[in-house]
């Protein structure tokens, strides 16, 4: 399967909201890897594939967790057909079974630590809170609730020095956010 196709296919299952979550995360990874020499070719794949587990076409049951592992699988069909590095195709499965936060790293690779920050920090800041209204229901408290939980839950959980710094400052802006808008919500959000 060539890129073109794959870029495609994750619009046609995913959807524009998996489309652009992989576009952020691929800008966030060009900044988190400057000067880091890494397989930029395995970290495409990785990123456009990442979240296929979640797709409805790859998960009829629309079970919650575990889409890491059937994004895996998914991609591990997907690989045996191409034309790639048997190395790139091994850093392409870590990355994607490693990367969501509410399992634990157990990749040596440095790519999967790219994948792994730059979709927290996609959790983070305005575009963290974004998602998380963008992704209903319809009910502003409870998007505000799952954006503090996901806040929580990958905060303590990225490595790289420079995820870190973008953190700090996308935690900022979500912290000053909340406080807003609870003042114009009278306090009720
Ligand atoms: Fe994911
Ligand atoms: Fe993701």
């Amino acid at each position: 399967m060539n890129k073109q196709k794959i870029k495609r296919l994750t619009v046609e299952y995913g959807g524009q909201w998996s489309y652009q979550h992989v576009q952020r995360v691929l800008n966030l990874i060009r900044l988190l890897g400057e000067g880091m020499n890494y397989d930029a070719e395995a970290v495409w794949y990785a990123a456009y594939l990442h979240d296929w587990g979640a797709f409805p076409q790859f998960n009829p049951d629309r079970v919650e967790l575990g889409h890491e592992i059937r994004s895996r699988q998914v991609a591990e069909t997907m690989l045996a057909g191409m034309e790639l590095p048997d190395r790139s195709k091994k850093i392409i499965l870590e990355a994607i079974e490693n990367h969501d936060y509410r399992s634990d790293n157990r990749s040596q690779f440095m790519e999967a630590a790219l994948l792994r920050d730059a979709d927290f920090l996609d959790f983070l800041g305005f575009i963290g809170i974004a998602r998380e209204f963008a992704r209903g229901p319809k009910d502003m408290k409870e998007c505000c609730k799952q954006a503090v939980a996901r806040r929580d839950g990958v905060l303590n959980k990225l490595t790289l020095p420079r995820a870190k710094e973008m953190a700090a400052v996308r935690l900022a802006e979500m912290n000053d956010f909340l406080e807003r808008l609870k003042q114009e919500s009278f306090g009720y959000l």
